[in-house]
């Protein structure tokens, strides 16, 4: 194996009708008209040496190097390829003598003003300028050659210090060339801006933002300058550390939904650095800080790799051989079983395994349980987009492949932030309205997206906390009262007698943008500003995520915004639709599997007799016929002493859940609680088993991400608890007596696309063949669906609902007079556990309270200080963070750290339809603070023993 180095073409696709006709080299080439030459020869196979362009960004024209000749050129000098176009009829010449001689002499200045140590160098082996010193007879005994320009006592910029402030890559200004490229990737793949070139001439040089390094700068690591430096100037701190790494293995990231695809980049069997994968469908060659570079995790030595028992919680950890923890489990479940029924145990599968791994734990439990108490950790992020969703277009998905929004002219971002959840889309995002798609944002704080370089947007309307169904009612009501419904298309696609009824309805005034202004704090005059903008455009689309569904009228609020799209014609073509934001990596694809009690793999009711004799005939066993306990009745039922065994893949309950006192009680009423994890998590604290999971460098499977792209995780290394998570899972079901003879999670993805009709043309081969592939894949679309819904929904017509407003019951009040809704930040992913183990908690390593000045001042909150967060459910204290990114009457925070434990304070409200809890609002007071309460001190001094283990 080698490392996998993608071609580059020189400068970015160009798309035209028009097509040009010229030569190169003698090569005759068809292009779309205002191709570069460069572009052109790198078609027909002839690279032209060149330094500072790439393909993912404009051509600049900057180092010359790629100079060319062509016939009838006329006036002095050499254009360059780069930016010159390719014409009807051009004659070009790429190589001559003195293009060569050109070459030469350009790099002889290059190198006057660079190190002549490429033997010593890390950037060794993956640098343009070594490599065209090499094909120009500059490169002698491993190393340059002393340049003709150098001047004994001339200037040069040798002797820099290099900046080592980012904890994941360097700077060396000795080895730059100014040839812009960070610069230009950091504005037009990245979208921060964050780098300049400072000076003119002699005296150019790159500097983050206004300060005098990387880590102070408004740079957020996405690692899109490293990957564009052609020499070892940017460069990262691993390659330095562990060599320049020789083989490649294409993988995709464990973090969230945008599902980025990854070579993973190894020496000696280490993995050296995570680069970026150019046909990654998802992310073409873009990544953010968590998945470029915080998967250190999967080496942390708090990893535990032996399987433990023990009789009680209160009882040490007892190291065993997996047989016997497997044997362990099996015969505690089967015990509980024969005491109190089959019903009396169940299993959550994870949406951070592969598909193969929460479709193997669901079928245990439909198996070797024998019930259908199953769910899955989507139960508290996108249940309601699978509700919403299912019931007015057929199915449980985002309508759209990422690359649709390159196509949208009217983007409305609802409860989203995607700069920080889900960042590489957000580039893409924020790349179409540069370009100039017109951006609405609801969301109650002032997020990046309202506002960065570059970006405004053109309505922000920062609703109240619990007041989306009104906003979205009241948006369709001046789509309906103002005559902008696409009647042709209602008619063409749409349930008659449901459009009507849902005109009736909309057209109350009690929907009015005016009603609408008391319950979401927003003006009628903004809210049908921006219902115009989205129902006017040619094609507008909305991108949601947690703000949306994480409410307990989440799913009424899902359904709101399908009809909306439905009304004003904008489902079923590039750059329209609805489209989820998922947060974890495989929240789609465990969906998918079947992991809910209601459901089996494909969306398919248990309660349907066909679909069930399917699974049945397949698995050799009898399946109930009746949805299961969802997660929160499994809880419930424990602490009322029915429910007592539970199979925990790879979820944090106890930090992810609200209520947490509710949940420490759930669990410590079971009697037998299997965890399956990397690290010994809150909820593990109360396990009685512990089988030690893998990491995404150990998988071998497949991620399903927010387009329903099925990605290839391959495995980089063996995993270190000596067994992958199927077999586990298959070594429980046979202990309690049901046979699975998986050899391996190929199998298991062939039985997965047997039994469900939307993976039918799924496998692992035709995945190393596609790349990935979007379902439905089946006959009709062998290479799978980038768009959904195109010529007719996939219940066939579209369904209008009534979306009723039912404010929820959480209510301020003189006691609990703010509202508290929660997220996340860049930096840290979920819970943290991964995150938390890595560098990333140089940039943030505390949950912080946003408080309005206003709010703050009322109170005597100081920047910085300790305050208590208390609602109608808990207390807990965190620091204060004043902000006008925040509106009066509202306060936010993370809950990336368990010594903040937010979930304290959130209630046990949830989404009528699917029981996602109402994380978004909390009706809260905030007061200052002296001291912690002890829990959290012992929580911090845990937590302290971690960074300085990281430090
Ligand atoms: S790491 Fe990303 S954000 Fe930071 S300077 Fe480089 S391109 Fe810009
Ligand atoms: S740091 Fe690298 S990419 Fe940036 S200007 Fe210097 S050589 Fe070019
Ligand atoms: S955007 Fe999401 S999938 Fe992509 S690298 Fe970042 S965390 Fe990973
Ligand atoms: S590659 Fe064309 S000028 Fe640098």
């Amino acid at each position: 194996m080698t490392r996998l180095k993608e071609k580059d073409f020189g400068t970015p696709i160009v798309k035209s009708d028009k097509t040009v006709t010229g030569y190169i080299d003698q090569i005759e080439i068809t292009v779309p008209e205002n191709t570069s030459i460069m572009r052109a020869a790198a078609m027909v196979g002839i690279d032209i040496p060149s330094l500072c362009a790439s393909d993912n960004i404009k051509s600049f024209g900057s180092c010359r190097l790629c100079i060319v000749d062509f016939e009838g050129r006329t006036g002095f000098g050499y254009p360059s390829s780069c930016t010159t176009p390719l014409t009807d009829g051009m004659k070009v010449v790429t190589q001559n003598n003195e293009l060569s001689v050109f070459r030469k002499d350009l790099l002889e200045m290059y190198i006057s003003d660079h190190p002549l140590d490429c033997n010593t160098c890390a950037g060794d082996g993956d640098c343009d300028l070594q490599d065209q010193a090499i094909d120009h007879n500059l490169f002698q005994n491993n190393q340059l050659a002393p340049s003709k320009y150098s001047l004994e006592n001339g200037c040069n910029h040798l002797g820099s210090n290099v900046d080592e402030s980012n904890p994941y890559f360097d700077f060396d200004p000795d080895k730059c060339i100014v040839c812009s490229r960070c610069v230009r990737a950091c504005n037009e793949v990245q979208g921060t801006f964050a780098l300049s070139i400072e000076s003119r001439g002699f005296e150019s040089k790159v500097k983050p933002g206004i300060s005098d390094n990387f880590f102070d700068s408004e740079c957020v690591s996405c690692g899109a300058c490293v990957q564009a430096c052609p020499t070892g100037s940017l460069l990262e701190k691993t390659v330095s550390e562990k060599g320049m790494p020789d083989e490649t293995v294409l993988t995709t990231c464990a973090y969230c939904g945008v599902g980025c695809s990854f070579k993973a980049e190894i020496k000696n069997n280490d993995v050296v650095r995570m680069v970026p994968y150019k046909d990654g469908g998802a992310n073409k060659g873009h990544s953010c800080i968590k998945g470029r570079f915080a998967w250190g995790y999967a080496n942390h030595q708090d990893r535990i790799t032996k399987p433990m028992i023990r009789e009680n919680i209160d009882d040490p950890w007892k190291e065993v051989s997996w047989n016997e923890a497997v044997q362990y489990a099996a015969d505690k479940f089967k015990k509980i079983q024969n005491q109190y029924g089959t019903n009396s145990i169940g299993g959550i599968t994870s949406a951070r395994t592969t598909n193969e791994e929460a479709y193997i734990v669901q079928k245990l439990i439909r198996t070797a349980f024998g019930n259908n108490n199953v769910d899955t950790c989507a139960r508290v992020c996108h249940s309601p987009t699978g509700y919403g969703l299912k019931q007015t277009f057929g199915t449980s998905a985002g309508t759209q492949h990422f690359d649709s929004v390159q196509h949208t002219d009217v983007i409305m971002v609802i409860g989203a932030n995607p700069t920080v959840g889900h960042p590489v889309f957000a580039s893409q995002m924020k790349k179409r309205i540069r370009e100039g798609a017109k951006l609405i944002v609801v969301d109650p704080r002032k997020t990046d997206i309202v506002k960065s370089p570059h970006i405004k947007a053109d309505y922000h309307l920062p609703i109240l906390p619990g007041s989306n169904v009104p906003l979205i009612n009241a948006f369709s009501h001046v789509v309906v009262n103002e005559g902008l419904i696409d009647l042709d298309y209602v008619k063409s696609r749409c349930e008659e007698s449901s459009f009507n009824d849902w005109i009736e309805f909309i057209k109350d005034e009690s929907n009015s943008p005016e009603a609408a202004e008391k319950p979401t704090g927003v003006s009628a005059e903004l809210i049908k500003k921006a219902a115009r903008l989205y129902a006017q455009g040619n094609r507008s689309a909305i991108y949601y995520g947690l703000g949306v569904t994480e409410h307990s009228q989440g799913s009424t609020m899902v359904m709101g915004m399908a009809n909306l799209a439905m009304s004003t014609g904008n489902v079923g073509f590039i750059g329209a639709g609805v489209n989820p934001l998922r947060g974890q990596n495989n929240v789609q694809g465990s969906c998918d599997m079947g992991s809910f009690p209601h459901e089996l793999s494909g969306y398919r009711p248990i309660e349907d007799e066909n679909a069930r004799s399917i699974f049945e005939e397949k698995w050799n066993v009898k399946i109930q016929d009746k949805p299961g306990m969802r997660s929160v009745n499994m809880f419930d039922a424990a602490v009322g002493g029915e429910f007592k065994g539970i199979y925990v893949q790879g979820e944090d309950f106890v930090q992810s859940e609200p209520n947490t006192q509710h949940i420490e009680e759930a669990f410590s009423s079971m009697e037998c609680v299997v965890i399956q994890d990397l690290f010994l998590t809150e909820t593990a604290k109360f396990a009685h088993v512990f089988f030690p999971a893998t990491s995404f460098l150990e998988k071998d499977g497949t991620f399903t991400n927010a387009e329903r792209r099925i990605n290839r995780v391959r495995p980089v290394m063996k995993p270190i608890t000596g067994k992958h998570e199927w077999e586990i899972t298959q070594e429980l079901a046979k202990a309690m007596g049901y046979q699975m003879n998986f050899k391996s999670s190929k199998e298991i993805m062939d039985e997965i696309a047997e039994l469900t009709p939307t993976f039918n043309g799924v496998s692992f081969d035709r995945l190393d063949k596609l790349g990935s592939i979007q379902w439905p894949c089946n006959d009709e679309a062998p290479e799978g669906t980038p768009i959904m819904h195109v010529d007719e929904f996939v219940r066939g017509k579209g369904q209008f609902m009534i979306t009723d407003f039912v404010p929820t019951t959480e209510k301020s009040n003189r006691k609990f007079p703010l509202l508290l809704t929660t997220g996340r930040n860049l930096v840290q992913y979920n819970v943290g556990t991964q995150t938390r183990r890595t560098h990333n908690n140089k940039w943030s390593d505390e949950d912080v309270l946003e408080i309005h000045p206003s709010d703050a001042d009322m109170r005597g909150i100081k920047e910085g200080s300790l305050v208590l967060l208390r609602s109608r459910k808990g207390e807990t204290t965190l620091n204060a963070y004043i902000t006008e990114k925040i509106p009066p009457g509202v306060v936010y925070t993370t809950f990336h750290n368990p010594e903040t434990g937010a979930n304290v304070v959130t209630t046990e409200n949830s989404d009528w339809a699917t029981n996602c809890p109402e994380y978004k609002v909390t009706a809260v007071e905030v007061e200052p603070a002296s001291y912690r309460s002890k829990w959290q001190e012992n929580k911090v001094n845990e937590v302290n023993q971690l960074k300085h283990i990281i430090a």
